[in-house]
């Protein structure tokens, strides 16, 4: 294919052989992601809004994915869980410098059942649990006193006991109804590749960079 001119040879694509299932070369990416990135490969954007007002981004960690979608755990108090609240779409975006690859992915997003929540709680370490309870994530702090304040009395508030997960921490699942896949090509004669979701399923298509 002509498209092939000019390409980087290290990030030589046929776009003919990309697999039907954007969640496959997802985890392909993934995967590569995790053996390149010296940090964080599962560190991504968020982009969220509420219905009416300004867009926000910023960072969390991909903590379980498959075909229903992309799951992060956040405090649903905080001004992205406020948005969320309000306007239950988002987008989130990953760009592994180390591979030259960027994913953007968005869709509707669910909370997830407190079961799924729960089980997660409690594989996190004993003090991010406890800070869990301690940050009002997002609200003004006058002193960071107070925050330490909070986390020791809630240390001593569970202890000998497992610490229950806080009603306003959730987990979310955002469920894909489109992808876009990047990868750099010299000469900015990049790579761009969109699935999208109808009835019949994921259709595919090339994008100009
Ligand atoms: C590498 C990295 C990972 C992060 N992971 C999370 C996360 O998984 N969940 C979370 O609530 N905040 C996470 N944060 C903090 C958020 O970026 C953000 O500061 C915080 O959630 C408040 O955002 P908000 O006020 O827009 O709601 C992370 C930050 C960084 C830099």
């Amino acid at each position: 294919m002509t498209i092939l001119l000019g390409v980087n040879p290290k990030n030589a694509i046929n776009p003919e052989d990309l697999p039907e299932s954007p969640f496959m070369l997802f985890d392909e990416w993934f995967t590569l992601a995790g053996e390149k990135e010296p940090s964080y490969p599962n560190a991504m954007s968020l982009a969220t809004a509420p219905k009416n007002g300004r867009p926000s981004a910023r960072t969390v960690l991909l903590k379980g994915h498959d075909e229903r979608g992309f799951v992060f755990y956040t405090n649903s108090e905080s001004h992205k869980g406020q948005d969320l609240a309000d306007n239950p779409q988002a987008e989130i975006l990953f760009h592994w410098k180390s591979i030259e690859r960027q994913i953007r992915i968005s869709g509707p997003v669910n909370i997830i059942s407190t079961e799924e929540a729960d089980a997660y709680f409690a594989s996190r370490p004993r003090d991010a649990q406890i800070g869990a309870w301690a940050s009002q994530q997002s609200q003004e702090m006058q002193n960071r006193d107070s925050f330490m304040k909070a986390f020791e009395e809630i240390d001593q508030k569970y202890k000998d006991q497992d610490v229950p997960r806080p009603p306003h921490w959730n987990g979310y699942r955002l469920a894909p109804d489109h992808f876009e896949f990047w990868i750099e090509v010299e000469f900015r004669l990049h790579h761009r590749f969109a699935y999208e979701k109808d009835d019949a399923g994921w259709t595919r298509k090339m994008l100009y960079p």
